[in-house]
């Protein structure tokens, strides 16, 4: 694993998106595995303004996202379909047939079966991740075999609590999502996991300072990615007791 550490959140943003369209500069026709969540808030603005200076274009880019809501319809406000659209979609000039979210509303077998048929036809270039406070990564909770393929995962209720700051409140979160698989992320070419904010700091303790690769911390298992890349705040890092060479 590979760590780099930027001044700030929005510095850690422009890195990241630096990352992918160097990515698509290489391949114009590059599938991008991309995550949701406030982590990755300045990542698609920092994208939105590399497209309006001409430095990336998605015309012939495919994405697929890690996973969405079970039972929210692409259309509510919180379904990471109207994320995607409202911070980079629908700024960016690229054919919405080339982008894949998980339909929450399907029947959960039916969705399984879709996304995971997506992921093996569309191996990934690059693999955005974010990491949870309990070490998840997509929605794989602490537990989820490493071998795993796309399911539907009943949210911990650490995870639902973080994101009932994006709801009305915590009976809004849904209770299910479905998410890529453990499996399925580490098949990435590469991986770019931005980690931002002081309730990470278990999360990259247990990436940078113990060694062992653990179920319980799902994270753990990007040590053994060839190619993975974290990009972690200044404050984090500090508060780790990290300096950039331990990578
Ligand atoms: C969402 C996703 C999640 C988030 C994680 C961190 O698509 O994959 O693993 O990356 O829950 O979320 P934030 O950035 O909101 O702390």
């Amino acid at each position: 694993m590979k760590m780099l550490v930027a001044k700030n959140h929005e510095e850690a943003g422009v890195l990241v998106a630096g990352m992918i369209a160097e990515t698509v500069r290489l391949n114009p026709n590059a599938c991008l595995g991309l995550a949701t969540g406030g982590s990755m808030e300045p990542v698609y603005a920092a994208l939105v303004r590399l497209f309006e200076n001409g430095k990336i274009r998605f015309d012939s880019v495919t994405t697929v996202n890690l996973d969405e809501y079970a039972g929210l319809p692409p259309s509510h406000p919180q379904s990471y379909r109207q994320y995607m659209n409202s911070r980079l979609f629908d700024h960016v000039k690229i054919d919405i047939r080339n982008t894949c979210i998980p339909l929450g509303t399907e029947p959960p077998e039916k969705i399984c079966r879709d996304f995971q048929k997506f992921l093996d036809a569309h191996p990934r270039d690059l693999q955005l991740l974010g990491v949870g406070a309990n070490g998840h990564i997509g929605f794989n909770e602490p537990g989820t075999f490493f071998e795993s393929q796309a399911h539907i995962v009943t949210l911990n209720e650490q995870t639902r609590e973080d994101n009932s700051r994006f709801f009305a409140s915590i009976d809004d979160v849904p209770k299910q999502a479905v998410t890529m698989g453990v499996g399925d992320i580490m098949k990435a070419s590469a991986i770019v996991i931005l980690i931002h904010g002081s309730g990470k700091l278990r999360a990259v303790r247990e990436l940078f300072t113990h060694e062992r690769v653990i179920p319980e911390v799902p994270c753990t298992v990007l040590k053994l990615h060839r190619n993975a890349t974290i990009v972690l705040t200044e404050d984090l890092a500090r508060m780790a007791e990290l300096t950039p060479d331990r990578a």
